[in-house]
């Protein structure tokens, strides 16, 4: 295994435990909105400083940009690991068992290494650039889903961005009528792990930030799915519109966005 994936994988398992130690406290946990919908509890902060230790304890150089401290270390440097220490926040403070620590290596401007980890099921999702996508050491591989017809969909609501609900119900509405289902967990790096492993056969959601895509990104390019954004374009890991999925699956989603002239 490739030693910077070792190191992502001991930084994500130590956040892991910081999760499931705080896990019967979350009532008494300091929480604040940081924007509307938008909540960080000390197990954020602490989980995002464990990563943070983990990794500049080996490679003190590297740049980093997480989600609660933003952009850190060399910022000149080649190496940047994108960090969401915690993914799935609000399912976390209510007990809703749905998150994940997602970490990922970027080397100049490419996805190197990705992990993402669900510490309640102890799953550990792995990939490396040109060395395939893991779950738990078993290879795996997006589903053989052909058609929009008798998919299982994964999503995120707009929750942040009001203006944009209308457009999003006019999506929901297309893939609702011709889909098998449609499931918003409220962790958008497992959903698109999810897809990875095959247990949905799409995902799209707007107004998501890198940190919460970069892990599930190499991890589904290297499982044989796609990714883009609403326009089939590569804009996603800046922009935030994704839509990732098996390769005939996500053909027909994105002529289902262009059918609604969604970006
Ligand atoms: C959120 C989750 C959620 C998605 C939001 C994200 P956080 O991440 O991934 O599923 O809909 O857009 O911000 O804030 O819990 O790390
Ligand atoms: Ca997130
Ligand atoms: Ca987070």
């Amino acid at each position: 295994m490739h030693p910077m994936l070792n190191i992502a994988i001991n930084a994500a398992r130590a956040a892991g435990n910081i999760i499931i130690r705080q896990i019967n406290h979350v009532q008494d946990l300091a929480v604040n909105e940081k924007s509307r919908n938008d909540f960080v509890s000390e197990v954020d902060r602490q989980a995002e400083a464990v990563i943070i230790d983990t990794i500049h304890r080996y490679y003190p150089g590297h740049g980093i940009l997480a989600e609660e401290s933003g952009r850190s270390g060399n910022r000149s440097n080649e190496y940047v690991w994108i960090i969401d220490p915690l993914d799935g926040t609000t399912n976390y403070l209510h007990g809703f068992p749905q998150y994940a620590v997602s970490i990922a290596l970027q080397h100049k401007g490419v996805l190197q290494q990705g992990v993402i980890y669900d510490p309640l099921r102890d799953e550990l999702f792995t990939a490396g650039h040109g060395h395939g996508a893991y779950l738990n050491d078993r290879r795996i591989r997006v589903s053989k889903q052909k058609h929009l017809h008798g998919a299982l969909l994964g999503t995120g609501f707009p929750f942040r961005e009001g203006a944009r609900t209308d457009q999003y119900l006019e999506t929901l509405k297309v893939f609702f009528a011709v889909t098998a289902g449609i499931r918003r967990a409220g962790a958008a790096a497992l959903d698109l792990a999810y897809v990875a492993c095959g247990r949905l056969d799409g995902f799209w959601e707007s107004g998501l930030k890198t940190w919460d895509m970069a892990a599930g990104v190499l991890l589904i390019e290297e499982a044989g799915g796609l990714v883009s954004d609403f326009s089939g374009g590569d804009s996603f890991l800046t922009k935030g519109a994704i839509v990732a999925a098996t390769p005939d699956v996500h053909k027909e989603m994105l002529t289902s966005f262009s059918t609604l002239k969604l970006e």
